[in-house]
């Protein structure tokens, strides 16, 4: 029989909080798209780099991009100034891993006065978290998403290529010293790599009171280790896993991401799915990404896109122009995604350049 964790103590004020509309003075203004969607949550990434090479994210040589094309920390917490007068309630730094970034902290900590925002959020791949964490809690970051997708040291370090499983585990403690009001663990699971470490890897969660999300692995970028149908892991092959060991009930939870949560009976953990190929989710999209080069991306899966660094920088100070210039690209926020895993990828950006 598991061991039973009680629920967290906040979580449905937590869950409550996610779901309420946002005060009126705020949806004055609104970025709404041609589909009908509002976009309240901006995914930005601070950095393309990263001290790891997961495998599904990246190819083993990477080029990154030069510093000087990348967005100053100043242009960035403008693009987001202008993103909360729009509306925009949600800000998750991304990367690569958002905590190579030098100066990073400063940022946050700007980016945690900005008024209008209830969500300062950050997926980190937990390496620089025993450095960080109560900094980043101290700058008003919220929630963390940390990725883990083995507890065995070996095969976590061929998945990552590079990466110190211990060093995330200690990032992983130190998060939970630092107080964050939710952490949650982010799993890609591979068929023949880790498909063996669902039920582990949500016992690792259910025992530290964090939730876990599993995703399948998506089709962006040349990479040269795996062919991604092969190892394609839906998020029902996962449920029926976990059905063998804990009970499943069906939730409602959101926490303004594209997951879709279970609570597991015996331990109250909540459980993500982030399902792109088997449970489409584009319909219900509420965001967009910037790229550290500056690119709005409408879609993850599309490139449908406009050059915000190029208004930044051609007109300097100019928020109005920002706005207006963000305000246009909702006319071209695609439906969605047309991922095919049997398929040549046709998005060539790895998931580093988004941060997914
Ligand atoms: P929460 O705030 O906890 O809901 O986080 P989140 O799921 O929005 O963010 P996270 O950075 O943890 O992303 C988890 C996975 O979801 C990553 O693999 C992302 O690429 C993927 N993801 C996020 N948004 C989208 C999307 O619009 N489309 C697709 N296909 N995947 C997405
Ligand atoms: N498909 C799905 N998820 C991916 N991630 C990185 N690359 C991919 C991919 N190709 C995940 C990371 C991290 C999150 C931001 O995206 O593991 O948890
Ligand atoms: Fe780095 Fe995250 Fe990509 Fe892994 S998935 S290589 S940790 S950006």
């Amino acid at each position: 029989m598991p061991r039973v964790i009680p629920f967290p103590d906040n979580l449905d004020s937590y869950t409550a909080a996610m779901s309420k509309p946002p005060p009126a003075a705020r949806t004055a203004e609104a970025l709404v798209d041609r589909f009908g969607r509002t976009v309240r949550y901006v995914r930005i990434s601070v950095t393309d780099r990263c001290d790891f090479r997961c495998v599904y994210c990246m190819g083993e040589d990477m080029q990154f991009v030069p510093r000087a094309r990348i967005l100053t920390l100043e242009e960035i917490a403008q693009i987001a100034r202008a993103f909360t007068a729009l509306g925009v309630t949600k800000i998750r730094l991304t990367g690569g891993e958002p905590l190579v970034r030098r100066n990073v902290l400063h940022l946050v900590r700007e980016l945690g006065q900005l008024e209008g925002l209830d969500e300062l959020v950050m997926t980190t791949n937990g390496s620089q978290l025993p450095r960080y964490a109560a900094e980043l809690r101290a700058a008003g970051i919220k929630r963390l998403n940390i990725s883990l997708d083995s507890l065995d040291p070996e095969r976590f370090r061929r998945l990552t290529r590079v990466g110190d499983l211990a060093q995330v585990l200690a990032g992983i403690d130190a998060a939970h010293a630092a107080g964050f009001e939710r952490l949650k663990i982010n799993s890609v699971i591979l068929r023949n790599r880790n498909d063996d470490e669902v039920v582990p890897l949500v016992r690792f969660a259910a025992g530290r009171g964090m939730d876990i999300t599993f995703i399948e692995e998506m089709p962006l970028g040349a990479i040269d280790e795996h062919d991604r149908a092969e190892a394609y892991y839906s998020s029902d092959d996962i449920r029926r896993d976990l059905e063998q060991v804990f009970t499943l009930l069906a939730s409602t939870d959101t926490t303004g991401g594209p997951a879709r949560y279970v609570r597991l009976r015996e331990t109250g953990t909540r459980v993500g799915f982030i399902s792109p190929h088997s449970h489409n989710f584009c319909d219900t999209c509420n965001r967009v990404r910037l790229t550290a080069e500056g690119r709005l991306l409408l879609c993850l899966g599309q490139e449908h896109s406009v050059d915000l660094r190029h208004v930044v920088r051609s007109h300097p100070g100019d928020m109005e122009r920002l706005k207006q210039a963000i305000r246009d690209a909702m006319a071209i926020k695609p439906a969605g995604h047309e991922f095919d895993l049997h398929a040549k990828p046709v998005i060539f950006r790895h998931m580093s350049v988004t941060g997914g």
